[in-house]
């Protein structure tokens, strides 16, 4: 993030949630990697907690390439880079697959949405006593 000159803005994360911190940390990783990767000019990421009725949400937000509308409904896929990824020689599209995988595992909500000229957003949910069910 300081190599590509990185914009870094956090607010609303004072929640704590119940959940595997190694695992978790390992997800956040690899979003944030895809952020750096996928920047485009003038790059700023946002991270910050949303609260509702349901639990709490960690939203990651880029304002880098985008995704194209074909591709967005496949970044999960094992293996899939779509056309972002295949411009890129560090791309193996294993990373949101594994991602999802375990959000799976922890019981943890995962979305991304994203706009060509708007950048990208995930969102991690961090659903009220997933641990007890
Ligand atoms: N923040 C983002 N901005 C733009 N495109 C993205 C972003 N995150 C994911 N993508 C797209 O989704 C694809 C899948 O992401 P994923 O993290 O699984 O793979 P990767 O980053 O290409 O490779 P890997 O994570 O395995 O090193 C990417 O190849 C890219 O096309
Ligand atoms: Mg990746």
């Amino acid at each position: 993030m300081i190599e590509g000159k990185i914009r870094l803005e956090t607010s609303a994360l004072e929640k704590t949630v119940f959940t595997d911190v190694k695992w978790t940390d390992f997800i956040i990783g690899q979003i944030l990697m895809n952020s750096v990767k996928y920047r485009s000019n003038e790059p700023k990421i946002e991270i910050y907690g949303l609260q509702n009725q349901n639990g709490v949400t960690l939203m990651i937000a880029d304002n880098g390439i985008g995704i194209c509308k074909k591709d967005l409904g496949r970044v999960f896929d094992k293996g899939f880079t779509g056309e972002n990824g295949r411009a890129s020689v560090k791309s193996t599209g294993i990373g949101l697959y594994l991602c999802k995988k375990l959000c799976g595992k922890l019981n943890l909500g995962l979305s991304i949405a994203s706009t060509e000229s708007r950048g990208t957003v995930v969102s991690i949910v961090f659903p009220r006593s997933n641990m007890f069910e």
